[in-house]
């Protein structure tokens, strides 16, 4: 395999601030107790003001493929501080790949063998996880196998077939993901297929995050992000951003058909998605196409880390502005009051003719009969705001296993919230199936043949998995509000090999 240079230039004035990094680091370690209410309701006063609104919607950077080989992709990740002019007048600290936020956009094909160098040019542990993927748990990026500061390590993995889709890669350190990706590390990975049936419409990637910045433009790590029960209360602070934009102008033709994929990238917000005036069809979730395009929706429950794909056909109306919006979602609390993300404007050109989507897009396969059955018990311990999540009554620890199954073995999975708010569930190594809910509550169908890789279990609810395994190994399953996670709301399958 061959090693490359790494970008050093780029990141010579980024390294000197990672002294204070270092600091905030520690500080943060000691923090992972939990977060009182002073501390919390203090992130009211981050503010929005200063972003620049209204700039026509950024393309993201695509990550160059160096391998000069025709099956194969090979690129270079480096993770480090770097200074943005966000808000007017001031400079804030991100902490970006390769300096693109966010981004950069991994572009791969399915059966493509991937070969990425990364460098960690931060001041603390971190890995990338390639979320959704199913690659071999050595490769999985997991806080087993953390990167220490000014390390490299190569991650290689080959492209399942069938896996064309939208999926995303962020850190996965111990103790400190969320303060990494609040920070901007997080970025698309699209896998497309060499049949692809929707593969003729235009296409858009929208990345949704989240970014609260303080008084002085830097970006609040202020006690709720370190973990505890008072991480729930971060939802509704920060400005949700579009690839990095507060409320980005999207220009489409009248009348024009588009897909577009939606990642949620945030570390702990719900988006309610729904366009002004407009219905739109469902044509792909986390692990890709769904057998049949769900149409006709005027809304969509987009948990932390899920992906959808959507077909939209605006208006045939010219001059016209519509908006993309967050509706809100208690999720369980009373936050969200939901929020405009992106614009679209149609220009004043002719109006295009609609176009059909197809019946059916590809197979999605029911995973056959399971032969066990497992559970998996959301709750929570201590009192009100300064307690913790737990599964199965624990709280995460990396030298224990709490789930076996084996590689092919097909089970059913029962996540149990007790608690009072939402956790979306995350596991990996594979996409699973959502074969029932104990109750309604929300305004889509949650039961038909998709891919998931997160699935949101609402507060007090049952939801019912299928799940497979390929790959042997230790995987990591856990809430993905990325707070909880770091509180210990994470546990260890163990997968052995068949
Ligand atoms: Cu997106 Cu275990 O994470
Ligand atoms: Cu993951
Ligand atoms: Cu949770």
């Amino acid at each position: 395999m061959r090693r490359r240079q790494i970008l050093q230039g780029a990141l010579a004035g980024a390294i000197s601030t990672l002294a204070s990094v270092r600091g905030a680091s520690a500080q943060m370690m000691r923090g992972t107790g939990g977060a009182g209410m002073g501390g919390t309701m203090g992130r009211r006063s981050t503010r929005s003001s200063g972003w620049p609104t209204g700039r026509p919607l950024r393309r993201l950077d695509v990550l160059a493929n160096t391998s000069p080989v025709a099956d194969e992709f090979e690129g270079t990740l480096v993770a480090g501080p770097y200074p943005a002019s966000l808000v007017s007048g001031r400079t804030t600290e991100l902490w970006g790949y390769n300096s693109a936020w966010p981004g950069p956009l991994i572009e791969l094909r399915e059966g493509q063998r991937v070969t990425i160098d990364f460098a960690n040019r931060l001041g603390l542990d971190s890995t990338i996880h390639w979320h959704g993927l199913a690659v071999p748990a050595d490769e999985d990026g997991s806080p087993m196998d953390p990167v220490a500061p000014g390390g490299d390590r190569v991650y290689s993995f080959d492209v399942p077939t069938g896996s064309a889709g939208t999926y995303w890669y962020h850190p996965h350190a111990h103790l400190t993901t969320t303060r990494q990706v609040a920070h901007g590390l997080a970025a698309p990975l699209i896998v497309r297929s060499a049949d692809d049936p929707l593969g003729t419409l235009p296409e858009v990637t929208l990345m949704v995050t989240s970014l609260a910045l303080d008084a002085n433009g830097q970006v609040a790590t202020g006690p709720t992000q370190m973990g505890g029960m008072g991480g729930m209360m971060m939802a509704g602070a920060g400005d949700l951003l579009v690839n990095g934009q507060r409320l980005p102008v999207h220009a489409m033709t009248p009348g024009a058909t588009e897909r577009w994929r939606i990642i949620n990238a945030t570390a702990d917000r719900y988006l309610r998605l729904g366009l002004d005036g407009h219905r739109f069809a469902v044509v792909g979730t986390d692990g890709g196409l769904l057998g049949q395009p769900l149409p006709g929706l005027t809304e969509w429950l987009l948990a932390p880390a899920q992906r959808i794909e959507i077909v939209v056909t605006i208006a045939a109306r010219h001059s016209t502005r519509y908006s993309l919006r967050d509706l809100g979602y208690g999720a369980g609390m009373s936050v969200g009051a939901g929020a405009e993300l992106m614009a679209i404007e149609t220009g004043r050109v002719p109006a295009l003719a609609p176009i059909a989507l197809p019946e059916t897009l590809r197979p999605v396969a029911d995973l056959g009969p399971a032969s066990v059955r497992q559970r998996v018990l959301l709750s929570a311990a201590g009192m009100g705001m300064m307690g913790n999540f737990l599964i199965n009554g624990r709280t995460f620890d990396m030298n224990r296993i709490d789930l076996e199954t084996a590689v092919g073995r097909v089970e059913l999975w029962d996540l149990v919230n007790t608690t009072f708010m939402d956790h979306p569930i995350h596991i990996h190594g594979t996409q699973f199936q959502v074969v029932g809910r104990t109750a309604g509550g929300l305004a889509v169908p949650t039961v038909y043949p998709a891919w998931f890789d997160t699935t949101n279990v609402p507060a007090g609810e049952t939801v019912t998995i299928k799940v497979r395994q390929t790959m042997p190994g230790k995987r990591m399953f856990h809430c993905h509000i990325l707070p909880h996670e770091d509180a210990g709301m994470m546990g260890v399958l163990d997968v052995h090999a068949a």
